[in-house]
Order: C-alpha cells, then sequence, then structure tokens
C-alpha cells in the first residue's frame, strides 16, 4: 500500500465531502411507507414493521479512556493514549481524556442514564493499566482499579443491566508499548494473564467479553498511518506481524477462558470487529472481485483465522502477488489447538459503507484500498462528518457477508452511531433519530427476513466522549455531556428517547412512527 499517498487522497476526500452541499434527513413517508430518501431500491429500502424475536439484547457502548477521566489517580498507570494525548499535536486542539466524562467518579450518573435509556447490555471497557499498572502481573494489581471495576459492574447489575466488557479498547499499557507492543509475543503472554485475571476477578458477575476491539483500526492507523496511539509509521510488514500477535491474542484468552472458568461461569468471548461494508459498483465479475477482495482484507483478515483457522485465500493470493511482504503463518498445532471456531460471537461495529471497483490506472481511492481496488462514497449519500456515512441498507449487507462467510454466527452489534461535530448543546438531534430508526430496521431486517443469527445491538455511544483524534470536537452520545463544566452534566438528547421507545416495543411494531 502505497500509504502516503493513500493518506493524502483519503483527507482530501474527507474534506470534500465536509463541504459539498448534502441532504441531512434520511427517511421520508412514501405511500405511508419509510423509505430511505435517496435510494433508489423501494422494495430493499422499505421500513419494515415488526418486532425482533425475543431476547434480543438492547445495549449502548463506551470505553474506559473515551470516558473515565482520572489517568492518574489512585496508582493508574499510564496508557499510550495518555503519551499520546500529553505529548500535544496528535488530537483535535490537544483536547486529552485526563477527565473525559470523568466517570471514573460517576458510577451513579452513568447508571442512572443508563437505567433511563432502558437497555439491558452496557458495553464499556477495563483500563487495563488501571487494573495492573505496567500491565503486567509482575507487580502488586491496583486495589483502587479493582474496586472502581467491581463497583460499576454491582451498580449495573442492581439495575438489571448485564455489563458487557472489553479488555483492550486501544489503550495499551505504556509500559508495554515500552517492550514493542504487541509486535513483541511478551505482549501476547502479558495479555493473557491480563484476560485470565479479569475473567477470575469478574467473571462470576460478567458473562459476555469482548477481547480486544477493532484490531484492524489499532494495528493499521496506530502503527503504520500514525494516526492514533502509539502514533508509528512503520512498514506494512510489521502490521501484518503485529496482527497475526492480536490473532493469536485473541485466541488464547478465548481457549484460557473455556479450559478454566467457561464451565462453571458459562459466558461468552468474542471480539469486536470494525466492519465497513464494500458495496460493488457494478455486477462486472472484476468489481464483485474487488468488492470481495476489501471485504476480506478488511474483515477477513482479522476474523476468518478463528471461524476457518486460517487468514482468507484472496488475501494470501493477493499479498503473495502484489506485494513483498510475507504473510505470517499460524502453525498446524495453532490451526488446531486454538484457532478452531475461537469466537463466541462476532462482534459489528459498524460506520461506514463504500462503493468499491476494480481499479485500473486511476488514482487510489481511500486509505482503506489494495492496490488493485477503488472504493468511492456515492454522491447520493448522506456523509457526516468526512466518512461516515449514512447508508442503513449497508449493515443489513454486512450482516449477510457475516452470516455467509462464518458459518452463521452469533452475532452483536457492538457499535453503530452518528457523529455531530461542534460544541453546540443541540438536544433535537432528530438526523440521529433517523439513522438510529433506519439502521435498528435493517438489523431487523437481517434476523427476521435474512435468518442472520444477530443476537443484540448496541448504539455508539452512551454519552459524548474523547472521539480519539477529534477530541471533544466530535460527539456520538445519545446523551449530551458539557466539557465545559467540571460536574460533566449528561442530558438526554431527542435520540436518546427515541431509543427508548424502540427498546420497549422491541423493534417497529405496526403502528407508524408519528414523530418521523
Ligand atoms: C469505533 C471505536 O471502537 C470507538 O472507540 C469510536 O469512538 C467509534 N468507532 C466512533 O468513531
Amino acid at each position: 500500500m502505497s500509504v502516503s499517498f493513500a493518506k493524502l487522497s483519503f483527507l482530501v476526500l474527507a474534506l470534500m465531502f465536509l463541504v459539498v452541499d448534502r441532504p441531512s434527513s434520511c427517511l421520508e413517508l412514501i405511500d405511508d411507507k419509510f423509505v430511505y430518501r435517496n435510494f433508489q431500491d423501494h422494495k430493499r429500502d422499505t421500513f419494515l414493521h415488526n418486532r425482533f424475536k425475543k431476547g434480543f439484547a438492547w445495549g449502548v457502548a463506551t470505553s474506559a479512556y473515551q470516558i473515565e477521566g482520572g489517568w492518574n489517580e489512585d496508582g493508574k498507570g499510564p496508557s499510550i493514549w495518555d503519551t499520546c494525548s500529553h505529548q500535544g499535536g496528535h488530537v483535535f486542539m490537544n483536547h486529552t481524556g485526563d477527565v473525559a466524562c470523568d466517570s471514573y467518579h460517576k458510577i451513579a450518573e452513568d447508571v442512572a442514564i443508563l437505567k433511563d435509556l432502558g437497555v439491558t447490555y452496557y458495553r464499556f471497557s477495563v483500563s487495563w493499566s488501571r487494573l495492573l499498572p505496567d500491565g503486567t502481573l509482575n507487580h502488586p494489581v491496583n486495589k483502587h482499579g479493582l474496586a472502581y471495576y467491581h463497583k460499576l459492574i454491582d451498580a449495573l447489575i442492581n439495575a438489571n443491566i448485564e455489563p458487557v466488557v472489553t479488555l483492550f479498547h486501544f489503550d495499551l499499557p505504556q509500559a508495554l508499548q515500552d517492550i514493542g507492543g504487541f509486535e513483541n509475543r511478551q505482549t501476547v503472554q502479558h495479555f493473557l494473564y491480563f484476560a485470565d485475571f479479569c475473567f477470575r476477578e469478574f467473571g462470576q458477575k460478567v458473562k459476555y467479553w469482548v477481547t480486544i476491539n477493532e484490531p484492524y483500526v489499532y494495528v493499521l492507523f496506530g502503527h503504520e498511518y500514525g494516526l492514533i496511539a502509539p502514533n508509528l509509521k512503520l512498514p506494512s510488514q510489521r502490521s501484518f506481524n503485529i496482527a497475526h500477535n492480536l490473532i493469536l491474542a485473541h485466541a488464547r484468552a478465548w481457549k484460557r477462558y473455556h479450559e478454566r472458568y467457561g464451565q462453571e461461569q458459562q459466558g461468552l468471548v468474542g471480539m469486536a470487529f470494525s466492519t465497513i461494508w464494500a458495496e460493488p459498483m457494478t455486477q462486472k465479475a472484476a468489481d464483485l472481485e474487488a468488492a470481495n477482495l476489501f471485504m476480506q482484507m478488511t474483515v477477513g483478515w482479522f476474523a476468518r483465522p478463528h471461524y476457518h483457522s486460517d487468514y482468507p485465500d484472496e488475501m494470501k493470493e493477493y499479498i503473495e502477488k502484489h506485494t513483498d511482504i510475507k504473510l505470517p503463518e499460524f502453525s498446524p498445532q495453532e490451526k488446531e489447538q486454538i484457532l478452531t471456531r475461537s469466537c463466541d460471537f462476532y462482534g459489528l461495529n459498524h460506520y461506514m459503507t463504500v462503493m468499491v471497483k476494480e481499479r485500473g490506472n486511476e488514482m487510489p481511492g481511500q486509505m482503506f484500498d489494495p492496490e488493485t481496488v477503488r472504493s468511492e462514497i456515492d454522491r447520493n449519500w448522506i456523509v457526516k462528518e468526512g466518512y461516515y456515512t449514512i447508508v442503513p441498507w449497508g449493515i443489513r449487507k454486512a450482516l449477510n457477508w457475516i452470516h455467509k462467510h462464518f458459518h452463521g454466527p452469533a452475532i452483536i452489534v457492538t457499535e453503530n452511531g452518528m457523529p455531530h461535530v461542534g460544541y453546540d448543546v443541540n438536544l433535537e438531534d432528530q438526523d440521529r433519530v433517523e439513522y438510529m430508526t433506519a439502521y435498528i430496521n435493517e438489523v431487523m431486517k437481517a434476523q427476521l427476513l435474512d435468518g442472520v443469527d444477530v443476537r443484540g445491538y448496541f448504539a455508539w455511544s452512551l454519552m459524548d466522549n474523547f472521539e480519539w483524534t477529534h477530541g471533544y470536537m466530535m460527539r456520538f452520545g445519545l446523551h449530551y455531556v458539557n466539557f465545559t463544566d467540571p460536574a460533566r452534566p449528561r442530558m438526554a438528547r431527542a435520540s436518546a428517547k427515541a431509543y427508548t421507545e424502540i427498546i420497549q416495543d422491541n423493534g417497529f411494531p405496526s403502528k407508524v412512527r408519528e414523530d418521523l
């Protein structure tokens, strides 16, 4: 991948979409039915009135560095995000997560808004270096960190909310980065000890585990493009090595859980994969192939080993033919002992659809593209803040792709949401109401019409928070947070109320929603 050029063209694209005048609303009423504006296929895009199957899991998601604050309190060790944000120059206006939403001191407030929402699941992450300050068990565990998570988990359970715990959401302990991060196999071992520690400590109360969040983004954006922590610009070969170790780290943790804890604790261990949908530009074989390659090299790269014990063939062939990278190999023993069906659920994080075609002599499209592929954003689509597209049917197609390629696995939508940019209070986020309505409706179609085993939907995010390089400027919250007020008050947006209604209805029973 010619990265710097790809990066540049990606940024140009992002800017272009910021200035193009696009409609901001996505649903409209046609013949008494809601369809998505700007979409041509009315059969595909017509709103479905029905309910999800019984037991569907409704939740919201956050992550430790993005909400907790208390960055150096009570013995917490630094993470790579503390380093990155304190260094300056990496984050919008040099914002930091030092205080963030102050969730480290606001368990009661967070649980109260979760209760008001009516969710039955809350996905949050534990900060590895809050529990193990240098990332290892070579030094004493931080008792205060442990007490914080026990208190949070207990408060959730008392409120009838299932905790869904992510072990690693981008915030690697700095001490482990100092030994080379996930490029060093020792970090894989420390991750296993950390995971084992969490299973042992919290496993009586926690039944859902996400080992690693978005390894694709963490590896490429953090280690090759230098955009997020640890802000490295390593050659591609090293990204593939790091990715390989992350895949093994998950698989080892999964195996450990089922060997030592599963029988007694009866929980599930999955991973959250960034899942862009690549729509072929035309039905020509070359474009179908390009779209498939895109999916294999973004999703298949990290997920396929857990379902089919190896990397995708398309990816192996592509790498051999078009690059001088040596794709690491899984040993026969790894394939047999730790990779077979090593994911109890596929965690689907979804924010984007792209149109994909075979690339001739044209420039590369976006930074996700392999050399032979060009991805674009359709000019009719609504695009939020550069590259978050609003293409509701994209999530249904992504769900179907996962269903087809990985033996119909259990899937949980572990993240889906839409950003606003700015500091305004803006509690009337009608566009987000429409976004959620449309996307959740597509998830329901996948479940009811297509037979995809999708078991839950978690909105990103419970509240505005530290959006990585965009700092507090980019807001995904169902609750607005005032970051200039030391009390960090949370205020429900219209989308929070709309989500509560959808949850209460378990979908969209036949009444037409008057409020849209
Ligand atoms: C996915 C990441 O997991 C999350 O941390 C981030 O805030 C959202 N995408 C929105 O960009």
